[in-house]
């Protein structure tokens, strides 16, 4: 795992959109994205939606496959995350919208949504760079704690925790739905890298359980420690709890320069 520490949230937008787009460069043009909804990636779409204007990057054969979905939200609700994919990547980066996906949260064909959708990233060839938040009891897309971690994508119940976190953007609490269709802790493993960004001090116990604790389902990205290219790029509220703090920063430092990254 490496682990990058900036000193605020535009930095961690820049350094993690500089390492996906070297990593994009080395996978071409027909590169396939995971994408996250939530606050903690927007810096990093913003700098990303940057580099494909300045014809740095280039997105017109990407793919992109959202982590989750709500269940019982109509595709056109802007809460739901068919919208807010569309509105914060789909739309900055000028991916083809024909090829951004997104977990079916309707109800009527949920039991099968979750094979479906792996059927679609199998099609697709797999995903080369997912991006990750990370919710402040430690799931990723919304694998909540005691996700199996070999789970794939399916549907699952949110806990009250993260109900209440994301109440912020609904009208009331109750208004916030209480399933979902998610990725699985295995289908984001089987991706070739993972780049997760995390800020504030709301992410620092979750960042200092997955990245220097135990691996186990109560903190479910805990998982991206058996992850072979797992990419973690936080500011420093969120690093404020990790013991290793200062080794991250003299290795990120002292990179050799094949392995540096062109801010
Ligand atoms: C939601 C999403 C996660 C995201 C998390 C954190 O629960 N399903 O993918 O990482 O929110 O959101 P934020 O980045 O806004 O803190």
């Amino acid at each position: 795992m490496d682990v990058i520490i900036c000193p605020d949230e535009s930095q961690v937008g820049i350094v993690s959109a500089a390492k996906i787009a070297k990593l994009a460069a080395e996978v071409g043009p027909k590169v396939v994205f995971g994408v996250a909804t939530g606050s903690s990636p927007l810096a990093t779409y913003a700098e990303l939606a940057r580099r494909v204007a300045t014809g740095k990057l280039d997105v017109s054969q990407a793919q992109a496959f959202a982590l989750d979905e709500y269940v019982g939200l109509p595709h056109d609700h802007p809460l739901s995350y068919t919208d807010t994919i569309r509105r914060t990547v789909t739309e900055p980066l000028g991916l083809d919208p024909d090829r951004v996906h997104v977990p079916d949260g309707r109800l009527e064909g949920l039991a099968d949504a979750g094979e479906r959708y792996e059927a679609a990233i199998k099609a697709a060839g797999g995903v080369d760079i997912q991006i990750l938040g990370i919710g402040s009891n430690g799931h990723v897309g919304f694998n909540e704690p005691s996700s199996s971690l070999h789970s794939r994508t399916r549907m699952k119940t949110l806990t009250q925790q993260t109900r209440e976190d994301n109440a912020r953007f609904f009208e009331s609490l109750a208004e916030v739905p209480r399933h979902c269709v998610t990725q699985g802790l295995g289908t984001i493993l089987d991706a070739r890298h993972v780049v997760l960004v995390a800020n504030g001090v709301g992410k620092a116990a979750a960042i200092a359980a997955i990245v220097e604790g135990p691996v186990t389902a109560m903190w479910p990205g805990s998982v991206l420690q058996l992850h072979e290219h797992a990419t973690i790029v936080v500011d420093e509220a969120a690093a404020s709890l990790l013991t290793l703090a200062d080794y991250y920063r003299q290795a990120y430092e002292s990179l050799p320069a094949w392995q540096r990254l062109d801010l």
